[in-house]
């Protein structure tokens, strides 16, 4: 295998993926797709793939497509030695010229930044799959491993869906991720398991927002996590200040951002059901449907079920500085550019704990959940979620943080691994438990099989003495402690 190179953080599986896909020796031309939302690394991870392989990298801009033609002939000119760019007078020889880089080995070409160049030539798409065709492969001979990468994901999962020229002819679909929330600690250099949930909740796992967008400036330590707020994500002069509204602003597919701000704003502050979403915008269901579809397609929506309410979802910002954004900075806006981060910092504490980091905590112990191997919960999780119990008798609705289903078994009841109290700002205590118990008792009764469901308290700030020695008399009840969402 090529050798990974060490400035390349993590992403072992996607470089095993792409070097079984550049290193295919097979004498024909293959395709592959690379996307994933913005700042994640995809252009550094091809850069690194066409350097380890010698391969040819153009990274398209914005540009008419003449000028674009120019480019891709210098760049391919450059790299192939030939002295001087290539001339390429339109898109249909410039694709034929691509797939006739000869040669008894496999060539590989990375066409990032795509859906510029399918923006100026809508035929491009159509263009590749004529020669991806079996008929004109036979007439080139050629081994080109040609990579298409973008980051706007709606036309890059156009690309390869329904009735698209290419799809079927990818034999590579790699969707680069944000990093893992342990891996993201790693790459911040942090092991303070409580600095790395708040540095999550701001950052997330996009590797760009360590780098380039804070000049690489981490929290020392959690005494610095308030400072490097206010020099880092709330100071006009950095990148990372803007960056959350050209997220938006770089979607293709949003027409008007105001709305989909709003969108995002109502999700933000924990307005996060549909209708609940319609509410806060203030328009009427319908109308919200398309601006929820768009995002969720540029991924910075998820919807995910709730627990026991068939059919209901939540939307889950995906990006945390988006969240943070709508949470602590868009309605400060003006300050903020005036440079009053400090101010704005100092007031919103309330606001950072209710709605950046206590629901982010919650969603890590999900995540944390969703992988850990089955001695935690006596079973393998097969999904993780969170809902709502009602309670008619008390009159009360019982929020659950993290449920833990099992394996589905057809025509038997609907197994419950566990249920979760994740907390962040306080102890748990006693009652957490006790709310967790009736909340048990009120699924058994409505035919879910609560037989080996166990109580899972995920303490962000510790236990209540009374719930560690209720713990300890009954094997049902799990503590799980920060470290151990950190632990491998
Ligand atoms: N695996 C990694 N190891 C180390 N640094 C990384 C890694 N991935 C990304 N980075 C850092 O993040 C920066 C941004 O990544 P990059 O520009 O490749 O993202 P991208 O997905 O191409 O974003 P865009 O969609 O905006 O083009 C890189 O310049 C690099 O500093
Ligand atoms: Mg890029």
């Amino acid at each position: 295998m090529m050798q990974k190179p060490p400035s390349l953080f993590d992403r072992d599986r996607e470089w095993r993926a792409l070097d079984a896909f550049v290193t295919d020796q097979r004498p024909l031309a293959t395709l592959g797709v690379v996307s994933g939302r913005r700042r994640q690394g995809k252009t550094y991870l091809l850069n690194a793939l066409t350097e380890a392989v010698g391969g040819c990298y153009f990274g398209a801009t914005e540009g008419s497509a003449g000028e674009s033609l120019r480019l891709l002939g210098e760049a391919l000119g450059d790299w192939s030695g030939a002295g001087a760019p290539l001339r390429l007078d339109n898109w249909s020889a410039a694709v034929e010229r691509l797939f006739s880089l000869g040669g008894d080995r496999p060539r590989t070409v990375v066409l990032d930044e795509f859906p510029y160049l399918a923006r100026v030539e809508p035929s491009l798409p159509s263009l590749l799959q004529r020669e991806l065709d079996a008929p004109a492969q036979a007439r080139h001979g050629s081994r080109v491993r040609l990579l298409l990468c973008g980051s706007a994901m709606s036309v890059m999962g156009r690309l390869l869906a329904g009735t698209a020229p290419l799809r079927g002819r990818a034999g590579l679909e790699l969707v680069l991720r944000p990093l893992h929330y342990r891996d993201a600690a790693r790459f911040w250099g942090v092991s303070d398991p409580g600095l790395a949930v708040l540095l999550h909740s701001v950052v997330g796992g996009t590797p760009a927002y360590r780098r380039e967008f804070v000049r690489d400036d981490a929290p020392r330590d959690r005494a610095d996590f308030d400072d490097w707020v206010i020099r880092t994500v709330l100071e006009p002069a950095t990148p990372l200040f803007r960056e959350p509204r050209y997220l938006l602003a770089e979607e293709p597919d949003i027409r008007e951002p105001a709305l989909y701000h709003s969108v995002l704003a109502a999700v933000a502050t924990g307005n996060a059901t549909y209708g609940g979403i319609a509410n806060f915008v203030g328009r009427r269901t319908p109308e919200i449907a398309h601006p929820l579809a768009v995002l969720e397609d540029s991924g910075l929506l998820a919807r995910e079920p709730e627990a026991f309410r068939a059919g209901r979802h939540q939307y889950r910002i995906t990006e945390p500085l988006v969240t943070f954004y709508h949470a602590i900075m868009r309605l400060q806006w003006t300050r903020l550019e005036l440079g009053l981060g400090g101010q704005v910092w100092r007031e919103s504490a309330q606001r950072f704990a209710a709605q950046v980091v206590g629901p982010h905590f919650e969603h890590l112990c999900r995540v944390f959940a969703t992988t850990v191997g089955p001695e935690l919960f006596g079973d393998t999780p097969a999904e993780v979620t969170s809902g709502v119990v009602g309670d008619p008798g008390r009159r009360e609705q019982i929020q659950v943080d993290v449920v833990v289903f099992g394996q589905p078994e057809p025509g038997a009841a609907r197994r419950v691994l566990a249920l979760g109290e994740a907390k962040w700002g306080a102890t748990i205590e006693v009652r957490h438990l006790d709310r967790l118990r009736r909340a048990r008792e009120l699924l058994a009764s409505r035919g879910y099989d609560t037989r080996d469901t166990r109580l899972a308290c995920f303490g962000g700030a510790g236990f209540d003495q009374d719930l560690v020695a209720a713990a300890g008399a009954d094997p049902g009840v799990l503590l799980v402690p920060l470290d151990r969402l950190y632990a491998d």
